[in-house]
């Protein structure tokens, strides 16, 4: 089965077998079947943030489970569950338009629910780990399904149990916190300065959903028109040292302070390295955003994760930073090196 089309980096891709759940019992039945037959599997949501090579051996199963469900209403409080299959951004729109907040922040940001905990989905001020009451999953090691709490899946900065233990868990639903009355969050100074001239408490979190979209849309590709997984790479965290050491020589080093040490723009390192806007024959970097790679059609995963590299060694010439790439690569025989 072609797999080209279920990527959002749209780079030729194929799977020995392929099959799409919309159940639970489906997916057991599934994952037996490749254990019978002996095969690796790989479970794809909206794949907004993989890289495939050419070939996936095994069994690629694609999660289709919906559903949207209310729980613990109050006049103030909520909490929605949902699928894993369920798109994203139409669960923020969802959530928005019933008048709850929480989720205004993380509007278009492509993929699947189901796809959000595995690397902690963030932006503008939010993280998914802010609002995550639980995740059922199906624990590959045991075969049962349980519920895991927001402790138990180890968020961090693009970061989970689900990306350091890849394969155990499949995710099947998540349970999100909402509220009307919770402040709206312009804590991050581009969406401050969007909506600046309103009064925060008379913002509905639609408002804030249609800036945080508006922002997106200007400087990030639409992977429609150009194939791209968002951010490649992560924003990496320095230590007070060394970030003296570089701002004393650039000064002007987009930079804040997080509980690890210091979080620095991958993205200006990189616009700053000359690579913003690069071109080769089928893959680049974006010219609105040098942290997006992009590809051009034709391409293939090794191309990209060359350039990648190659993009990595230069920044890490001229700073001293080793970028770490924010997609996940499969088969995991092609993450060598990173
Ligand atoms: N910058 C440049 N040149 C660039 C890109 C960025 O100088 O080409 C500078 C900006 O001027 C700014 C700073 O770098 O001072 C940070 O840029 P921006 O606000 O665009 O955010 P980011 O750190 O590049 C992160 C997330 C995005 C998320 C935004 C908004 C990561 C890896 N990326 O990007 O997430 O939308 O913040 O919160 O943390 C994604 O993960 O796919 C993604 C798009």
């Amino acid at each position: 089965v072609d797999l080209t089309e279920r990527t959002t980096l749209g780079l030729p891709a194929r799977a020995e077998w392929f099959v799409r759940v919309s159940h639970r019992e489906a997916l057991i039945r599934a994952l037996e079947w490749a254990a019978q037959h002996d095969l690796e599997t790989l479970v794809l949501g909206g794949g907004s943030n993989v890289v495939l090579d050419t070939f996936q051996p095994g069994l690629v199963i694609e999660m289709a489970i919906m559903g949207r469900r209310w729980s613990d209403v109050s006049e103030d409080r909520a909490v929605l569950e949902l699928g894993a299959g369920e798109n994203w951004h139409a669960s923020v729109l969802y959530s928005v338009s019933a008048g709850f907040r929480g989720l205004e922040n993380l509007a278009l940001i492509p993929g699947t629910v189901g796809a959000a905990p595995i690397q902690n989905i963030g932006a503008y001020g939010v993280e998914l780990s802010d609002v995550l009451v639980s995740v059922s999953v199906l624990d590959r090691h045991s075969g049962q399904v349980r519920v895991l709490g927001p402790d138990e899946c180890a968020f961090a900065y693009r970061d989970s149990v689900f990306k350091r233990e890849p394969g155990r868990y499949v995710v099947l639903d998540v349970r999100l916190a909402l509220s009307r009355s919770r402040p709206v969050n312009l804590s991050y100074r581009e969406l401050a300065d969007w909506l600046d001239g309103h009064q925060p408490e008379t913002l509905r979190a639609a408002d804030v959903a249609e800036a945080v979209s508006q922002i997106r849309r200007r400087k990030l590709p639409d992977p429609a028109l150009l194939p791209n997984a968002g951010s490649f790479f992560k924003n990496p965290v320095i230590s007070r040292d060394t970030f003296e050491r570089l701002s004393a020589e650039h000064p002007d080093m987009p930079a804040h302070e997080v509980e690890d040490g210091i979080k620095v723009a991958a993205g200006w390192l990189i616009d700053q390295s000359g690579w913003k806007g690069h071109r080769e024959a089928h893959v680049g970097v974006h010219s609105r955003q040098a942290l997006v790679l992009v590809h051009h059609g034709q391409g293939n995963a090794r191309e990209l994760l060359d350039l990648a590299a190659r993009i990595r060694e230069d920044v890490n010439n001229r700073y001293g930073i080793e970028l770490e790439i924010e997609p996940r690569i499969y088969p995991l025989a092609l993450r060598d090196g990173w």
